[in-house]
Parts: C-alpha cells; sequence; structure tokens
C-alpha cells in the first residue's frame, strides 16, 4: 500500500472507532512527516483524501480537526464490527423471494457451480495446452492496437454483429441450424442462456421437463424459477416422451440434450425427434435444445440439430464455445425464432447489457479466418485417441470394477460400477486419492438405476491418463 494510503488509513480507523474524538486537532502536516520519517507531500496527500471524503475539516489559520459533525451511532461501530453477522448487527435482511429461494439453496447451488478443479478425470474441459493461445492472442493485440468505433460505446445485446454472422454462418453449414444472423443471440454461455429463457417463458409453477438424468446448470435454473421439475427417464432412444406424458400434464419447456444427452451419451432417435416436435406444437411447448459438445463426434458426421428439423418455430437452439474454445471466455449463443427475438433482447439488456465487446470480436475473427475449424478438426482426433487410451488403460486395470466401453461422441464416458454399488462413495474415495470422477447419480432426482463415475479424457494427456487410471485402481484395491 502506498505510504500516504497508509497514513490515511491509520487515520480514518482511529476516528471510526473513536479514538480520535470529533472535533480534536491533528498534528500539522509538517510535525507528522517529521515523526514519521516520510515527506510532507506524502502527508498532505492524506490529508487531502481524508478532507475530501469528510473525516477531517480544516479551520483557516488554526489547523486540521477531526469532523466535528460525524453521526455518533457510525463513530461508536468499530469498524470490524461492520461486517460481522448476528447479534452485532441489528438490521434483519428481507430477501426478495428468490433471494429467500437462493438463500436455502446457495450451499448446493455453489457447489454445483464452482471452480473447476483440473485433474484427472474431471469431465466438460478442453485441451487447454493444445489451444492456439499465439493466434488468439495475435488478434487480441492487433484489435486493442488498431481499436475500432465498436470498441469506443456501447453495443448491441444481440451480441456483436459480426459474431453473430460467422455463427450463424457455422451453424447452418455444420450443424443443420435453420437461421438468419438475426435470430442468433449471443450469450454469456449456456448458463445465460438458459437463465434468459427462463425469464421470458417461464411463470412460477409451469411445468418444465427435464432427461433424468440431466445436466445440473439446466435444473438449478429451472428450480430456482419455481417451476414444476418433472424428471423424465432418458432410454436407449433418448428422452422417452411417452413415459413423460404419462408422468405428468403437459410441459411448458422441455429441456433437452438431443445429440449426445447429458451425462449418459445417448443420441435421440429421429423418431423421437420429430415426435417431440410434433407433441410441442399440439401442446404450445418449448423445446431447449442443448447442443453442448457436438463437434465432438469421432465416428460419423455428427447429426443435424433437432431445430433444422422444427417447422412450428418451437426450438430455441443453445451453442456453447465453452468447448470448443474454452470455458472462461463464457460465450455461447441463442437461435431463437423470430418472434423472441425483441423480447430476449430486452431481458439481456436488463441483465448486463452485453458481453464485452473485445472477446465476441476476437472470437468472430478466429472463426472467418477458419482457425476455429481447424482447431477443432484437431481436437476431434485428439480426442478420439486420448478416448481409446482410457479404455484400453480402464480394460487392463479397472476390469471388474469399472465397465467403460468406446463411445462415437462427448468429451467423457460412464466408468460403470457393479449392479448395487453406491457412485457416491466410491466418488469420494477416488476423491481422496486425487481423482475427480463425479458420480453419475448426482445428476438424477431419482437415483435409480446402476451407478457409475463421469470420467472425462479430454483435458488429459497419455501420461494423466495413465496415472489417473492407475490412482483409480489403487482406490478400488483399497477398499
Ligand atoms: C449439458 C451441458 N450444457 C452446456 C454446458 C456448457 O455450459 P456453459 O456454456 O455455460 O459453459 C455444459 C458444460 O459442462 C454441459 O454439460
Amino acid at each position: 500500500m502506498p505510504l500516504y494510503r497508509q497514513i490515511y488509513e491509520a487515520i480514518s480507523r482511529g476516528i471510526l472507532d473513536g479514538r480520535f474524538a470529533p472535533g480534536a486537532r491533528l498534528p500539522s502536516s509538517r510535525r507528522l512527516a517529521a515523526d514519521l520519517g516520510v515527506s510532507r507531500i506524502t502527508v498532505m496527500n492524506a490529508y487531502d483524501q481524508l478532507l475530501a471524503e469528510g473525516y477531517i475539516e480544516g479551520r483557516h489559520g488554526s489547523g486540521t480537526f477531526v469532523a466535528s459533525k460525524l453521526p455518533e451511532e457510525f463513530l461508536r461501530v468499530k469498524k470490524g464490527e461492520k461486517h460481522a453477522s448476528g447479534e452485532n448487527n441489528n438490521r434483519t435482511i428481507n430477501f426478495s423471494d428468490y433471494g429467500n429461494y437462493l438463500k436455502n439453496s446457495a450451499g448446493r447451488i455453489v457447489d454445483h457451480h464452482s471452480r473447476s478443479t483440473i485433474a484427472a478425470f474431471q469431465h466438460s474441459l478442453p485441451a487447454m495446452r493444445e489451444f492456439p493461445f499465439d493466434v488468439w492472442s495475435k488478434i487480441v493485440q492487433q484489435k486493442l492496437k488498431y481499436p475500432s468505433q465498436s470498441l469506443s460505446g456501447y453495443g448491441e445485446a444481440m451480441g456483436y454483429r459480426p459474431l453473430r454472422t460467422a455463427v450463424a454462418e457455422h451453424l447452418r453449414s455444420t450443424r443443420g441450424v435453420d437461421c438468419d444472423d438475426e435470430q442468433v443471440f449471443i450469450t454469456a454461455g449456456t448458463q445465460q442462456a438458459i437463465y434468459l429463457i427462463s425469464r421470458i417463458l417461464l411463470s412460477v409453477n409451469d411445468t418444465v421437463w427435464l432427461e433424468d438424468p440431466c445436466h445440473l446448470g439446466a435444473r438449478d435454473i429451472f428450480e430456482a424459477a419455481a417451476a414444476r421439475i418433472v424428471s423424465v427417464p432418458v432410454n436407449e432412444e433418448g428422452f422417452d416422451l411417452e413415459a413423460a406424458k404419462k408422468l405428468s400434464p403437459p410441459a411448458r419447456i422441455v429441456y433437452v440434450t438431443p445429440s449426445h444427452q447429458f451425462p449418459l451419451g445417448i443420441t435421440m432417435s429421429l423418431e423421437r425427434r420429430l415426435n417431440l416436435l410434433e407433441w410441442a406444437g399440439a401442446n404450445n411447448a418449448w423445446i431447449v435444445e442443448d447442443d453442448y459438445d457436438s463437434e465432438f463426434r469421432y465416428a460419423a458426421r455428427p447429426l443435424p440439430a433437432l431445430q433444422g428439423l422444427d417447422r412450428g418455430a418451437r426450438v430455441l437452439y443453445l451453442g456453447t464455445f465453452s468447448k470448443t474454445v474454452f470455458p472462461g471466455l463464457r460465450l455461447g449463443c441463442i437461435v431463437v425464432p423470430p418472434d423472441l427475438v425483441e423480447v430476449l433482447a430486452a431481458a439481456r439488456a436488463l441483465t448486463d447489457l452485453h458481453g464485452p465487446i473485445i472477446d465476441q470480436m476476437v472470437l468472430a475473427e478466429f472463426i472467418t479466418e477458419g482457425h476455429f475449424e481447424r482447431h477443432v478438426r484437431r481436437m476431434r482426433t485428439l480426442y478420439s485417441e486420448r478416448q481409446a487410451i482410457l479404455v484400453e488403460q480402464a480394460g487392463k486395470y479397472l476390469s471388474g470394477c469399472l465397465e467403460v466401453a468406446r463411445a462415437d461422441a462427448g468429451m467423457h464416458l460412464i466408468g460403470w460400477l457393479p449392479e448395487g454399488v453406491d457412485d457416491r462413495a466410491v466418488s469420494q474415495r477416488a476423491k481422496e486419492s486425487g481423482i475427480w470422477a463425479a458420480p453419475l447419480s448426482r445428476y438424477s432426482n431419482t437415483r435409480a438405476g446402476r451407478g457409475g463415475l463421469l470420467l472425462g479424457y479430454t483435458a488429459f494427456d497419455e501420461r494423466e491418463i495413465k496415472t489417473g487410471v492407475k490412482a483409480l485402481t489403487k482406490s478400488f484395491n483399497r477398499h
């Protein structure tokens, strides 16, 4: 801390905790400087700051004094006590209904959305050491060296136009999404996309159908919106629409991951997709299609998005750059039917106006110059190799404990435990050996069915995967 700031802090603290009484005279700047062995300018800077903030007052010709009119009750509170909760603090917090909900659920929510631990086999993480940061930083430098007008003011709530154009083009050509630039809305990742959708389309007690098991980011948002959550089983063809119809009245929103069900990895059959679209049309429901990792399909071409089959403007398509670029970037998109655009833009404007323009600019150029496509292609090969190593190692060392089979898509595999084994206990013990493998039941409201571990492989090289499997083997042997 600069010297003047230390002097300022010491005096202001003395005033607040009552050691320097209102009206008391302070030493002259010359004297205090001599006592402290600092320059007079330093003391004068501290006094100027105290004067500007009203802690002290100067009386012409007679010196500097502690301000005479400071509120009594403020002075009696010692500084440390200001932040203390409980008895020292005689105010109550009247939270809103939403605040009250969060107060009671904060621990769980923060636990679901905490900082990533980068350790084998944490899932959903890209291979950061392989990202072309040299290219990325060159684009950043160039954008900042020759700043365009777009950087100097506020931007559009819908996002930076050239990025929307680039994303629309990318989604049309690689995902079969039926859209023009006007429908593409840039968000701070899928999380914000789902939040904004819940704000504009969901009222208290509206029914939401979720896959069981389900992405926690989605479930937490819909629960916080006070929706009626109905967990719908997933079978070998994906979301089980017939089961949903038996379980509850029609939903207002159906949240699905048709390309690659999270976390089970199942692809929704074409018949199911068509049935779901037809049902949504007949029941005035919205389908939220979370297409979070479809770029990573190893065997065949990715299946086109459900949105591309939609003729009734029922689907809101969500994409994210968390898997293809990196999660900390916090950029994703929603493709919305044209008649939702304006309301969604208003909801975003009220939230945070829009995301940082510089990041959107850099990403737009990263895509249009071909770097994005090149990187994704390279990662597809690398991830497929990493998956093969994991399956081979697990087959060698974990057979009988954990059944791990190859999959033709995604960023994690499910390691299936023997029937009846509690995956939460296994996951906890693995964590004690430094291995992060989330239990499958964490993503389920019902905890029905066989237990398993989510084994992310994309962020770890061959050595890390081998060491991880050994540590997991040790953990199994020990228990
Ligand atoms: C199903 C699903 N959707 C979306 C995301 C990405 O969310 P975001 O874009 O907010 O980082 C994840 C990340 O793990 C996910 O598992």
